[in-house]
């Protein structure tokens, strides 16, 4: 197996603010020399959408997975990437740079069943940028429902996480699960306590851990209770999923089935966040 059938691709969607285009290019740009110069990636392109002036598609095709980890550790992608969170709303739409070990041992059991059956690794060989392109269609055609399926158990930890909810007041039990752009899961459930008051959910427990164990780049959460119809993240939920994670998959279910699948940007209408802050 030659170097290149190791390549990884991963491709992110930037719908940059309003204004900050020239910042959005410049910034692509240093991400492109940095990530090509240290040898993460074997080609970076930005392509603009052809429907959406302010869409573009961040496509970086690693050099091998081992590389795509190491740059995630690296200070100056790390800054960079940052930038690119305020000059955008970041999308993850293909993440060729997941890593093989996740923190869980079940989640770990569960990418080897997910391998498996996507049958696909994310690998392009020698498809050079026309077959970026070319794949970069195909996954979209795939939608929404047909990537979900591509990833880990996500569903699964959400519920196992829900078991862990102390919810001793309302004894309404939820579980998260929140999945990085490397590919780690991380799980949170509802706290709650005597005072009612400090109560804090499930989904701002996966972000703060998350948070706090330095992740930076989210792809989706999953959030699941015991009911018949959809738990949605509560408003401060939306708010601090959206401000940290960008417009993630919110992926809903109760304990056997799925009741929901929405973008955050139609949960969360008309947003306050950093944007505003910066206007003159
Ligand atoms: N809760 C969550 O953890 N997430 C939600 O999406 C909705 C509500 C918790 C908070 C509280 O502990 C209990 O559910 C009842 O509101």
């Amino acid at each position: 197996m030659g170097a290149s059938d190791e390549t990884r691709l991963s491709v992110v969607i930037v719908n940059v603010r309003p204004g900050r285009e020239g910042d959005f290019l410049a910034v692509a740009d240093r991400l492109k020399e940095t990530l090509e110069r240290q040898q993460y990636c074997v080609e970076v392109r930005t392509i603009r959408d052809e429907g959406v002036d302010s869409c573009f598609y961040e496509v970086w095709q690693w050099v091998n997975a081992d590389a795509a980890r190491r740059s995630h550790a690296d200070p100056e992608v790390n800054e960079l990437i940052t930038e690119l969170h305020r000059v955008g709303l970041v999308t993850h739409a293909i993440n060729g740079a997941r890593e093989r070990s996740l923190t869980e041992t079940d989640e770990r059991r569960v990418l080897i069943e997910w391998n498996r059956r996507a049958g696909f690794d994310r690998r392009i060989g020698s498809a050079g940028p026309q077959g970026i392109e070319r794949r970069v269609l195909a996954e979209r055609r795939l939608g929404p429902r047909r990537q979900w399926e591509r990833t880990p158990d996500i569903l699964g930890a959400a519920r196992r996480a829900r078991e862990n909810a102390d919810a001793q007041f309302s004894h309404f039990k939820v579980g998260a699960a929140l999945e990085t752009t490397e590919g780690t899961i991380v799980t949170g459930c509802n706290i709650e306590n005597a005072t009612y008051g400090l109560t804090i959910c499930a989904e701002r427990v996966a972000m703060f851990k998350a948070l706090s164990e330095g992740h930076r780049g989210f792809t989706r959460i999953a959030v699941v209770a015991d009911t018949q119809s959809p738990t949605p993240p509560c408003g401060a939920c939306r708010q601090i999923l959206w401000e940290f994670g960008g417009n993630l998959e919110v992926r809903l279910a109760n304990l056997t089935a799925e009741t929901g699948t929405f973008q955050l940007k139609d949960l969360l209408p008309f947003p306050f966040d950093a944007r505003l802050l910066s206007q003159p």
